[in-house]
């Protein structure tokens, strides 16, 4: 498994000023940390400076924490998380006690929450905008409509863990506060995730039979990252992550956010899944999306009418750009 000792690998002039602006007035672009290389269908390092932004605080993303809270969008670990474990979360403390009381405990170890949908908050709406606004050279010209943007903010102290699992959007992964190892698998690999698995995922959000095996293990990339590192994955790129312990005993208390995205063609690739999966039941081997052009071409409209006549005849309920 390769290993990238990714803190600080890249230098930027962090000149923003604490009110979240910069003494120059403009915002720094996200980076890609190998520019010769980088690519929207590949994972890839990044850069950026959007840990010393005044809504990337903890006081302020504790207050964005209450506001979420009502809306069952603060997520916590419904047992201890592992990275081979089930991603499952709930929308309650599992042990009680009030969010107030959570964020108190943030730095004691083991400590895990999820701030799901923080677009839904204005401010953070704006902030998610701004993120990608400065990643917009690596969006690439026309042809990446940028169909919906998404934030997801995780708050954690070491030992902790996020389990090894897929997500629909494209995702520029940003390091905030404390060290994190995110370890990221090629979305390409079906030695990692077989095809019927992503289909699963896509067409129906289930994420029952993606597992990390032993030997798939050792096909990550991992990444060290701190403050201002940050790595982009496509959709369905398999991921994991750890808030690793220090080796000197202090506390590591970790904060990153996904800021995700769909674009046109996430949404033709999730046709694609939906007219995969009917070719695989007739006992093809279809071609996967992104492979073929002209395949895609004709089976994305296919994929769309599938889904369409499933909705209407058997109450087919879509996950987000599932069709
Ligand atoms: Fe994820």
């Amino acid at each position: 498994m390769e290993r990238v000792h990714f803190v600080g690998a890249v230098g930027m002039d962090h000149s923003r000023s604490s009110d979240g602006g910069d003494r120059h007035g403009t915002i720094h672009p996200i980076l890609p940390a190998d520019p010769a290389t980088f690519s929207l269908g590949a994972f890839g390092p990044i850069r950026h400076d959007f840990h010393d932004h005044p809504l990337m605080q903890l006081p302020r993303l504790s207050q964005l924490a209450r506001d979420l809270m009502p809306s069952s969008q603060c997520r916590f670990a419904a047992r201890p998380l592992t990275q081979t474990s089930e991603f499952l979360h709930v929308s309650r403390p599992p042990e009680g006690g009030t969010i107030d009381e959570v964020l108190d405990r943030i730095a004691e170890p083991g400590s895990w929450v999820a701030l799901y949908n923080v677009q839904t908050d204005p401010a953070y709406g704006g902030f998610l905008q701004q993120v990608l606004d400065s990643a917009g050279s690596l969006l690439g010209d026309g042809g990446r409509e940028v169909l919906q943007i998404t934030g997801f903010i995780f708050l954690s102290a070491a030992p902790a863990f996020t389990p090894f699992h897929i997500d629909r959007e494209n995702n520029f992964w940003l390091q905030i506060h404390g060290r994190k190892i995110l370890t990221v698998f090629d979305h390409r690999d079906r030695d990692v995730v077989a095809a019927e698995r992503v289909e699963d995922f896509i067409v129906h959000g289930s994420l029952e039979g993606v597992r990390l095996s032993d030997a798939a293990r050792e096909r990550g990339r991992v990444f060290e990252v701190g403050p201002g590192d940050g790595v982009y994955f496509p959709s369905t790129t398999p991921h994991m992550t750890e808030t690793p312990v220090n080796a000197d005993g202090a506390s590591n208390m970790s904060i990153s956010i996904g800021v995700n995205f769909y674009t046109d063609q996430t949404r033709r690739h999730a046709r694609v899944h939906q007219c995969n999966r009917v070719l695989r039941g007739v006992g093809l081997q279809p071609r996967e999306p992104g492979v073929s052009a002209w395949r895609d071409a004709w089976k994305a409209p296919v994929g769309w009418s599938i889904a369409a006549a499933r909705t209407r005849w058997r109450g087919y309920v879509a996950p987000p750009f599932a069709y």
